[in-house]
């Protein structure tokens, strides 16, 4: 596996301010591998994930994605933008399109797919997440649980490499929340490549290849999750867990 790495940091600091947010992150996602990212608010478990597809600049270190260094800027990052598809805690759909648009504009504008074929693989997607029949309605006639699988079809549209997951299940309610990690584990069973933030243990546990434990901007463990959850090596992980397992 690990000749066949996709997403690579290798030394990556970074800071805003004074504040070190990254300090000498390495980190190595293979092709297919699913990486649960858990710790801390305030760790860098965000910050971490936008500099994978640059929404956040580095000041050391590099990024590879696929063997290839992280463009600065113009059309090849906006290419690179394209390859790592992102699923934010507040979905971030367009309010004034209807699911259908959310799903087709990128392609269309950014992959310059035909409107026609745009549209016919969008429905399958919606298919795929269970919203074929949503396609016509805006956002806010969804459920929270709905707009997110909208947003994971409107990713999946890009057809990316890659999918970036910053607590997408964080924003829903309760009964909600199954329906994004059913979607989500079906991706993993069919070998997306996924880096995930979340505080769901029992994703982590069953979909995860690896679990990645941050605290103060540094990696502290990178383990399988059944030898993390069994026995986490470090004291900050075990407060961790421990704080989380009671909820
Ligand atoms: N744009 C910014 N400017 C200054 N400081 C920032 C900025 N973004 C994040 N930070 C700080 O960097 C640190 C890491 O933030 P980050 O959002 O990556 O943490 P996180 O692990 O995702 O936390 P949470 O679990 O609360 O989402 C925090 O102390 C945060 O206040
Ligand atoms: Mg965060």
């Amino acid at each position: 596996m690990a000749g066949d790495a996709l997403i690579e940091l290798r030394g990556v600091n970074k800071h805003y301010g004074a504040l070190h947010v990254l300090q000498d992150i390495d980190l190595t996602v293979a092709r297919g591998e699913v990486v649960v990212i858990i710790g801390p608010s305030g760790s860098g478990k965000s910050t971490l994930c936008r500099t994978i597809n640059r929404l956040e600049t580095i000041e050391s270190g590099t990024i590879l994605l696929d063997g290839v260094p992280l463009p600065q800027e113009g059309r090849a990052l906006a290419r690179l933008r394209a390859d790592v598809g992102m699923v934010f805690q507040s979905f971030n759909l367009f309010a004034h399109r209807t699911v259908l648009d959310n799903v087709t504009l990128a392609p269309v504008k950014v992959r310059r797919q035909r409107k026609a074929d745009a549209e016919r693989r969008a429905r399958a997607l919606l298919d795929r997440v269970g919203l074929a029949a949503h396609a016509a309605k805006y956002p806010a006639q969804l459920s929270g649980g709905q707009q997110q699988r909208v947003a994971i079809a409107r990713a999946l549209a890009m057809e990316p490499k890659a999918l970036l997951f910053d607590e997408p299940t964080s924003a829903l309610d309760p009964e909600m929340i199954n329906e994004v990690l059913e979607v989500m584990r079906q991706l993993a069973r069919e070998g997306m490549t996924m880096v995930v933030v979340t505080h769901e243990m029992g994703f982590a546990r069953s979909a995860a290849h690896r679990v990645v434990f941050m605290a103060d901007g540094r990696i502290v463990e990178d383990r399988a999750p059944e030898e993390f959850f069994a026995a986490p090596r470090s004291a900050r992980a075990r407060d961790f867990l421990a704080k989380i397992l009671k909820h």
